[in-house]
């Protein structure tokens, strides 16, 4: 297989987009996405770093235009520098762009390196604004640790886009201020769904908040434009009175797998196709038995089974759609 043969799945969609869970560790427990006792992956079933980055660098080899680190928490990983600043080489040389997800409680530490790595825009995780819900949200982080890397992230010259969880109960009322809170900071706001992927100690279904009835609300008070703006993700995008973005990952109410232009790396090696689905393909196994056309054959393999969508449903009492939690598949 040529190094330069498309990515394409049967579906006929463009991969163009690479996230890669660097470690699904995490030094918070967020509720919604994690058990309070979860079961990391041992040391010994994780990917090298440099094995990471012969992968990435294959899909950019073949296509991939952007690649995002995430994780479980990207910057618990000792030696994430590194391996940021070696795909950061790629830049405008076949990959557009380096993005990272975190949740913010390191970031005040590496927002430089990460700027000088190449890196321009991060999503920092925030459901949150007040010390207390934070800190249930959580079950331990810090509000100001968190809100000191967002600052620092802002002035070592990275772009921010906040993620929010919409969660009944517990930060629903906090969306409106957190839209004027960012769009007087600059930054992007995107609200998500809670996705059923993986157990939790709470049924999902008691924080859904669909972000349609969000949006309404929202739109009642506040001039939304709407934005032609595609990641070719489930995010749909409006431009706020601030000059910033607000944008809705709706995977419960608004359906955009269409659409989809992404494949997501673990940290054990595995490329999953699709958040809600199971079906994966092991490139650890092929790169470490067969190097790079083995790698290859494999990327072909996964792109055949891309699945076209998924079928993700939050109801009382129901199972989650797949039993990975977020923090291994990468965010
Ligand atoms: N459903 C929706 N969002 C989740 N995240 C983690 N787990 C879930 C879930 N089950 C969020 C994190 C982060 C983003 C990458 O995904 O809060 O902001
Ligand atoms: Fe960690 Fe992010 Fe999951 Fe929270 S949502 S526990 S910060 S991986």
């Amino acid at each position: 297989m040529a190094a330069s043969a498309p990515l394409i799945d049967r579906h006929g969609r463009a991969i163009s987009y690479l996230r890669v869970s660097v470690t699904d560790r995490c030094d918070l427990r967020c509720r919604y996405c994690m058990a309070e006792q979860m079961t990391f992956l041992p040391k010994a079933a994780m990917m090298e770093l440099d094995e990471i980055a012969t992968i990435a660098e294959r899909f950019i080899a073949r296509g991939v235009r952007k690649v995002r680190l995430s994780g479980g928490e990207p910057l618990v990983r000792r030696g994430i520098a590194g391996l940021a600043r070696r795909l950061g080489t790629h830049i405008g040389a076949g990959l557009d762009e380096l993005t990272l997800t975190t949740n913010g409680t390191r970031l005040a530490d590496h927002a430089a390196t990460l700027f000088e790595a190449g890196i321009r825009r991060v999503n920092v995780s925030l459901d949150s604004r007040d010390p207390e819900a934070f800190r249930y949200i959580t079950r331990h982080g810090e509000l100001d640790r968190v809100l000191a890397g967002i600052f620092a992230a802002r002035d070592a010259g990275l772009a921010v886009k906040i993620n929010m969880v919409a969660l009944a109960g517990l930060n629903e009322h906090e969306i409106a201020p957190m839209l004027a809170w960012c769009g007087e900071h600059g930054f992007d706001l995107s609200l998500i769904e809670t996705m059923p992927l993986g157990h939790i100690d709470e049924d999902r279904a008691d924080r859904f908040v669909p972000l349609t009835r969000v949006f309404e609300a929202l739109a009642a008070e506040i001039e939304l434009v709407r934005d032609v703006h595609r990641s070719g993700g489930p995010a749909r995008y409006w431009r706020t009175p601030w000059g910033t973005r607000l944008g809705l990952i709706s995977p419960l109410t608004a359906n955009f797998c269409d659409g989809c232009n992404r494949v997501r790396l673990t940290t054990e090696g595995k490329l999953y196709m699709c958040l809600g689905h199971d079906d994966q393909v092991d490139l650890k196994a092929a790169l470490r038995t067969g190097g790079l056309p083995a790698l290859d054959a494999a990327i072909d393999a996964a792109l055949a089974a891309k699945p076209a969508r998924h079928d993700f449903a939050i109801r009382a009492g129901a199972a989650p759609a797949v039993e990975r939690h977020m923090n291994a598949t990468g965010g």
